[in-house]
């Protein structure tokens, strides 16, 4: 069936529709309905299934004849090291890992954090929490000791998982450092910590609380080899399988949370129809396991599905040259690729000859899809151009998990129409409505919303707040789900993403929180007020950017607190927040009723034509504006 027809099926009969998907699954007991719409939040999907996500991941490939077979290819030119895990040994190492994990007191139900580089043992760490049914929370390694404290405190784990260090571009990150900062900064106690000691960086270890990640290894496998069992947990099928944290309106991060059954329907449904991708083939989501397209498409979609997935320990660029991507690609024989625009930018921008390409054999690369932000279609036509295979924009969240929209090529290779992620994948009606809740015309930008129930595979609720997620994406337009994404949608069921209605800025495909920002600039002493916005980028697509008004009184060179303001973000949020531009001002734009223009703000960043608004106080203050951050 082409596009047309299985998306017409699914409309016909949403629920027959996933019951018929759900069959891929190895169920301990199978669903005898698909839907609930009284469970939950909105409606718990397979609500009477039994199942594990490990089971399906591993043990069912290696019972069917994969055992050989790479499961898990860690290519890090960061340490030189390429180690490939076949289904079998990945399936050992996690049988062994878990072992430690119940040993720990780790049962069912109990959450796990990890704040891991990108290393094997984050990916065996996850599916250990699987098996035994405990729910795993990977916090992105770019964030500093304070938001893994707030994780740490909404998550509330019985155990942390990290590492000594990550290896970054131009510096080795202590993590372990920032794990016990987080410690001493959350109210939460977890039990323990285990840690990994990896090569270019030793940790110390608290005694009582700290354990070694290699030293609980070794006495799990020998517990294995000498007998002891380490089984899948049977788990329902709407048990939670992970929390992941995302940037929302607010400073405190949105604990998504995803489901096992519904969670493996879904993924294994795009791997086949969105990626095309079969058994036994290569899958590369060249992104960390920290993001969501690292939890779907480095580790679950593919191990579902019985690809080969690759675990990439390094940058498109720098390590060592921009011909990274296309060394790994060749060297694995990688079918899909899938990263986030950035990533080609940057590639573009060391390489725009693609010079480094012809020393590479990438006969064997079908595809590239690109998410995380919008793919602009300079980036898309060079990549098409330079690779000669189908580039593929494709739009998603952290709360559906996997594609609203994209070109599906597995079922059906539609027109690519450059600046649109193509159309609405099953499971999802999109609608674009006006400020009054009225459906836009063709062509005519409004909010973009989601037709509820939401399908299979997309969040369920937020951890421990279910009135948070009414009120974040139910609340403001009864019956759908609020993309917090502006866009809209043509003639042809092709719908363009434009960028976000709240405060969420998208900088190199990963997702922060301007109020986030806002919150920590204010907190620096010597600031009165403060606004912080996203600004084009041209490598990032989009960087945060502060103006901050000094409190009266303040003899301070404003330079230096600009300074000050940019190393207490990178001490608060991380590196990842990349805030490097601020700007003092005199005062800020604001409406009579006193709200900051931030919208106008960002126009003038941008070097767009802007009008005051009418509302505005005082007009003469966008001159002062503009004036300002032209000198920076
Ligand atoms: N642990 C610790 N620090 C990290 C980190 C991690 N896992 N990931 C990033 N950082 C640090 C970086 O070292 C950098 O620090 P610096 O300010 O000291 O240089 C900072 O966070 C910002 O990182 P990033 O935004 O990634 O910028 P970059 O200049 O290091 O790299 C790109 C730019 C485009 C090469 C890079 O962002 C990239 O490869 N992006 C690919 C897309 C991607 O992974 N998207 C995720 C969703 S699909
Ligand atoms: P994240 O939750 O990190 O995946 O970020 C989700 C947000 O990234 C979306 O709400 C969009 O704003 C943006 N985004 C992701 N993919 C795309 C895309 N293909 N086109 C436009 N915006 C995108």
């Amino acid at each position: 069936m082409g596009y047309r027809d299985t998306y017409d099926c699914w409309r016909r009969d949403p629920t027959g529709f996933w019951m018929d998907a759900a069959g891929v699954v190895d169920w301990f007991e199978p669903p005898s309905v698909a839907f609930d719409p009284k469970a939950g939040v909105y409606g718990r999907w397979f609500p009477d299934a039994v199942c594990n996500t490990c089971h399906n991941a591993l043990d069912r490939h290696v019972a069917e004849g994969r055992a050989d077979q790479p499961a898990l290819v860690y290519d890090s030119p960061v340490t030189a090291i390429v180690r490939s895990f076949t289904y079998a040994e990945l399936l050992r190492e996690v049988q062994a890992f878990a072992l430690a994990l119940r040993d720990l007191g780790v049962e069912a139900g109990d959450r796990v954090v990890i704040y891991m580089p990108m290393v094997p043992e984050a990916v065996v760490g996850m599916l250990a929490c699987a098996r035994i049914g405990a729910v795993h929370s990977v916090v992105f390694g770019g964030f500093a000791a304070r938001e893994l404290a707030t994780r740490i405190d909404d998550a509330a784990p019985k155990v942390v998982l990290s590492a000594s260090c990550g290896i970054e571009l131009s510096r080795v990150v202590a993590y372990k450092p920032l794990l016990d900062e987080a410690l001493t900064l959350a109210r939460h106690r977890p039990h323990a910590c285990v840690i990994l000691g990896r090569e270019r960086l030793k940790a110390e270890l608290v005694p009582g609380r700290d354990h070694d990640w290699g030293a609980l290894r070794e006495k799990a496998l020998a517990a294995l080899a000498g007998g002891r069992e380490s089984p899948c947990a049977r788990l329902a099928a709407t048990d939670p399988l992970y929390i992941l944290y995302t940037s929302g309106t607010t400073g405190k991060p949105k604990g998504i949370v995803r489901d096992n059954g519904g969670h493996m329907v879904a993924l294994r449904w795009t791997m086949e129809a969105i990626y095309g991708m079969a058994p036994g083939e290569v899958f590369w989501a060249a992104s960390d396991v920290g993001w969501v397209v690292g939890h779907s498409y480095i580790v679950y979609g593919p191990l579902l599905h019985g690809c080969t997935s690759v675990l990439y320990e390094g940058k498109p660029v720098g390590t060592p040259d921009a011909g990274a991507f296309w060394s790994v690609i060749a060297d694995h024989d990688v079918k899909v690729l899938f990263t986030a625009p950035t990533a080609i930018r940057a590639i573009r921008k060391e390489d725009s000859e693609g010079r480094q390409l012809p020393g590479y054999d990438l006969s064997g690369l079908r595809a590239l899809f690109l998410a995380g932000e919008r793919a602009d279609p300079e980036t898309v036509r060079w990549a098409e151009r330079l690779l000669e295979v189908p580039v593929i924009d494709h739009w998603w969240q952290t709360e559906t998990g996997c594609a609203v929209a994209a070109n599906p090529l597995g079922l059906e290779r539609l027109p690519v129409k450059h600046g649109s992620p193509a159309v609405p994948m099953p499971g999802y009606a999109i609608r674009i409505l006006d400020g009054d809740g009225q459906p836009c015309g063709h062509g005519e930008m409004g909010s973009i919303v989601l037709e509820m129930p939401l399908p299979p595979g997309a969040a369920v609720t937020l951890w421990n707040a279910d009135d948070r997620f009414r009120e974040s994406y139910l609340a403001s337009r009864p019956g759908y789900y609020d993309t917090a994404d502006a866009g809209s949608l043509d003639e042809d069921g092709y719908v363009w993403v434009m960028g976000r209605t709240d405060d969420v800025i998208n900088v190199a495909g990963h997702r922060l929180s301007t109020g986030l920002m806002e919150e920590v600039v204010s907190a620096h002493p010597a600031v009165a007020e403060c606004a912080v916005i996203g600004c084009r980028d041209t490598l990032k697509g989009e960087v945060p950017c502060g103006l901050i008004v000094l409190k009266a009184g303040v003899s301070t060179d404003p330079g230096l607190v600009a300074d000050e303001v940019v190393a207490l973000v990178r001490e608060r949020i991380g590196p990842v927040a990349a805030l490097r531009r601020v700007v003092p001002v005199d005062r800020l734009p604001k409406t009579r009723s006193g709200k900051i223009l931030r919208a106008t703000i960002k126009r003038i960043a941008d070097g767009e034509a802007y009008a005051a608004p009418a509302t505005i106080e005082d007009p003469t203050v966008l001159v002062e504006i503009e004036g300002a951050l032209a000198s920076k």
